[in-house]
């Protein structure tokens, strides 16, 4: 039987990405963890988002078992990649913004990068830029409103669209290709595009990681499951929700670091 693959998020956007692996490889077992109790990643100083997703991921691969991890995380990604794998043995898989895909899209050569302040301030996604995009205008767009309302959104299945409109009005009317750079705008993409009166190409990363952790991963298991584990309390609107989407264990634990207070399989209802 193969291992777990291990899908890292501060919230549930990494759930857009889970999602794109569990329809493609719908005979593999996932583990998901969500650091909801630190939400938003993208207001933590870089030092504290390394070492914390470092340590929870660390204790979570040990005690899982895990063959390989998803950052399903933009912000943590493009700041924890290269501690992580210096880490961990396991192959280690980061989303990142889809600035490569855009560029190749984009007809006008105006691209607009959505995500949160932290990913788009990143020396990482500049880098990406100079080195797929360097013939486009790239407008950066920090959006970290747009978190808490995909979390929102996903829990109650409601938006603010007059503050999504606002919002997205910063967008230059040259842009035709719009990066959704964080794993949580994907839960908003109907109403992203509903912003726009003209047809705007949107692009996110779950294609690319689908195709990277299929090139990488063990065979299929007999047993497949689904694990949801947050460091926060789980309440009855996203466990119902996360029934729906086929988790089966589906735990909410306290405490971020020590290997203890992961209980495996049991929830504690709020
Ligand atoms: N889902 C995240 C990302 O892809 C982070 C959102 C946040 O915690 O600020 O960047």
């Amino acid at each position: 039987m193969s291992k777990p693959i291990l899908i890292f998020d501060s919230g549930l956007g990494g759930l857009t990405i889970y999602q794109a692996l569990q329809q493609a490889m719908p005979g593999l077992a996932y583990h998901y963890l969500a650091d909801s109790a630190r939400l938003p990643y993208g207001l933590l100083t870089e030092q504290a988002l390394t070492e914390g997703c470092v340590a929870l991921i660390e204790t979570y691969v040990k005690q899982a078992q895990v063959q390989l991890v998803v950052i399903a995380c933009n912000t943590a990604s493009t700041a924890i990649l290269d501690v992580l794998r210096n880490r961990l043995s396991i192959p280690i898989v980061g989303v990142v913004p889809a600035i490569k895909p855009a560029a190749e899209l984009s007809a006008s050569g105006c691209i607009a990068l959505l995500a949160t302040t932290a990913t788009i301030q990143r020396p990482y996604t500049d880098e990406l830029i100079e080195k797929f995009a360097s013939h486009c205008h790239v407008q950066k767009i920090a959006c970290p409103e747009l978190v808490h309302m995909a979390e929102e959104k996903y829990r109650y299945g409601y938006a603010d669209t007059i503050q999504l409109q606002q919002l997205l009005g910063a967008v230059d009317p040259l842009v035709d290709t719009l990066v959704l750079g964080c794993t949580h705008f994907p839960i908003l993409h109907a109403e992203i595009a509903a912003c726009f009166s003209k047809k705007m190409r949107i692009v996110d990363s779950r294609e690319a990681i689908v195709r990277r952790v299929r090139s990488l991963v063990d065979s299929q298991t007999e047993h497949p499951v689904s694990v949801y584990t947050d460091t926060s309390a789980v309440d009855s609107a996203l466990f119902e929700k996360l029934v729906t989407k086929g988790f089966t264990k589906i735990t909410s634990s306290f405490e971020a670091a020590p290997q203890e207070q992961y209980e495996m399989g049991s929830f504690k209802a709020v």
